[in-house]
């Protein structure tokens, strides 16, 4: 027993023993290692060292990074992680900017994107305009849409919806990360089944990513959860039940604002047409690559 701790505690003592590197060439080394044939961003590689020891990434290149085996341990783990089972950056860090918030991602949420702004730049403009005071983010995810909205206008009452209960226990995390707690609140529901009351603006960007698109993806997009981007046969089915629903959660002349697919406006015009022709087409919103990204729609009075 005396002889096993002995052991147990050298073992312990060598694992957090710290040893010094020279930043480049642990990088090098690693590099050299496991990296021969793989397209290498080094600013990937920082970020995920100054991450394990906490540092600033722009403070690692200073001085030699001192470094436990444990730490270099993990080091490693996260690093294959990366580079060979293809997990997204942000579910490695754990973290996202969006806007000019910060949030918590992980592998049960999408990790939002730049191109969601346009969304919530678009939204707060017609916030700001009608002087609204309820909204309503279907699809939330890790609610970085609604809560940039919130944060950045004069919005009374955010409701951030999603089917996923672990998006709904994630988006409360990020309610509080970003002190939002007054204005937002989260319901899980399968779109519109567990909501009350009507609201002036909707917004959503659902899953909308066709049946063949699926088998094209990024391996890394492929990471992300089925459930956040099977937009069914067209990736038009949740478009298409929200353009139905919605008009029964707004009030007079509220907004129902989508992100889009770039090929996807005329279908949401036509299922708008098809399905009761309840809001009239206001505009369509580009993105910097000058593809269609958001549509804004006003419910008929
Ligand atoms: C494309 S992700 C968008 C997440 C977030 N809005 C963003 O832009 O980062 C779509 C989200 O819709 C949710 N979702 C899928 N089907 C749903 C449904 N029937 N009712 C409510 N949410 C649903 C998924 O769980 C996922 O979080």
């Amino acid at each position: 027993m005396k002889e096993y701790s002995k052991k147990n505690n050298k073992f312990i003592n060598h694992i957090f023993k710290n040893f010094s590197y020279n930043l480049n060439e642990y990088i090098k080394l690693y590099k050299d290692k496991y990296l021969k044939n793989v397209d290498v961003n080094n600013n990937d590689i920082l970020r995920i060292i100054a991450f394990v020891l906490k540092i600033d990434k722009d403070k690692l290149y200073v001085k030699d990074i001192t470094i436990t085996l444990f730490q270099k341990f993990i080091i490693n783990k996260k690093l294959n992680d990366y580079y060979f089972k293809n997990i997204p950056l942000q579910y490695i860090l754990g973290e996202q900017y969006f806007f000019k918030e910060s949030y918590i991602v992980n592998k049960n949420v999408l990790i939002p994107r730049s191109d969601s702004e346009i969304l919530v730049e678009t939204a707060i403009k017609y916030i700001n305009e009608n002087n609204f005071n309820t909204l309503i983010d279907m699809c939330t995810g890790s609610g970085a849409i609604g809560i940039s909205i919130a944060n950045n206008c004069n919005i009374q009452t955010c409701v951030l919806v999603d089917i996923s209960l672990d998006a709904i226990k994630l988006a409360n995390k990020n309610i509080v990360k970003n002190n939002v707690t007054n204005k937002c609140l989260c319901v899980s529901s399968n779109l519109f089944n567990n909501i009350k009351n009507k609201v002036d603006i909707i917004v959503s960007n659902p899953p909308y990513i066709s049946k063949e698109e699926l088998l094209t993806l990024d391996k890394y997009v492929l990471k992300e959860p089925k459930l956040a981007l099977d937009g069914g046969e067209e990736g038009l089915d949740i478009y298409k039940r929200i353009i139905i629903d919605s008009v029964n959660y707004l009030n007079e002349n509220g907004y129902l604002i989508f992100e889009i697919g770039y090929k996807q406006k005329e279908d949401l015009k036509n299922i708008n047409k098809e399905f009761g022709n309840n809001f009239e087409y206001i505009e369509c919103i580009k993105d910097l690559g000058n593809n269609d990204r958001v549509v804004v729609f006003k419910k008929r009075s």
